[in-house]
C-alpha cells in the first residue's frame, strides 16, 4: 500500500483505485465486525454484527470477482476514510461505561459506516459506466449495493422500532424504560 499520489490518466485507472479502496474497507470492517459484535451487550445489536461480519465476507468475495473480472489481482490500497471511522469509535470502546449509551453510540456509528459503504459502491458502479465496464465487473458491486441498502434499513428500525417502542425503550440501563 503507498501513500504516494493515485495515478489516474481515465475512468478504468479511477474504478481500479476506488475498487482497492473498497477492497481494504470491507476487509478492515471484517476485523470491526468482530470487535464490535463482541463488545455490544445488546444482544440484537451483537447479533446483527455477527450476521453482518459474515455478510461481509461474501461481499469481499464479490469485490475479489470484480478484480478477476478486470484480471487484476486483488490489491488493497488504504482506505483513510474508513481508518477515521474506526478511530472515532476505538475512541468511545474504554471510556463509555453506560450499556445503554455505548449500544447506541455503535448503533448510530454503524448506520454511518453503512451510509459510507452506500455511497462508495454507487461512486464505482458511476465510475465503472464511465469507464465502459461490463456486467461481470459491476454485477456483484451491485449485489454488494443491494445488500448494503438492506443492512442500513435494518439498522434503521433497531432505531426506529417496528413495532412503536424506541431503541431506548429496549436497550438495557435505559433510563426511560
Ligand atoms: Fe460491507
Amino acid at each position: 500500500m503507498s501513500d504516494h499520489q493515485t495515478e489516474v490518466r481515465d475512468f478504468r485507472d479511477l474504478f481500479v483505485a476506488e475498487l482497492e479502496g473498497v477492497y481494504d474497507m470491507e476487509l478492515k470492517l471484517v476485523d470491526a465486525l468482530e470487535e464490535m459484535s463482541g463488545a455490544a451487550t445488546n444482544d440484537n445489536l451483537s447479533k446483527g454484527f455477527a450476521i453482518h461480519r459474515t455478510e461481509t465476507e461474501t461481499q469481499v468475495e464479490h469485490v475479489e470477482a470484480a478484480f478477476d473480472a478486470l484480471g487484476r489481482e486483488p490489491t488493497r490500497r488504504d482506505n483513510r476514510i474508513v481508518d477515521g471511522l474506526l478511530a472515532e469509535r476505538e475512541r468511545f470502546d474504554a471510556g463509555v461505561s453506560d450499556d445503554a449509551v455505548l449500544n447506541t453510540y455503535y448503533l448510530t456509528a454503524a448506520i454511518a459506516t453503512e451510509r459510507f459503504e452506500i455511497t462508495s459502491y454507487e461512486g464505482l458502479l458511476v465510475t465503472a459506466e464511465q469507464a465502459n465496464l461490463g456486467a461481470d465487473v459491476t454485477e456483484p458491486l451491485e449485489r454488494n449495493l443491494e445488500q448494503e441498502a438492506k443492512t442500513l434499513r435494518k439498522l434503521q428500525a433497531l432505531v426506529e422500532g417496528t413495532d412503536g417502542r424506541t431503541l431506548w425503550d429496549r436497550l438495557p440501563g435505559s433510563k426511560r424504560s
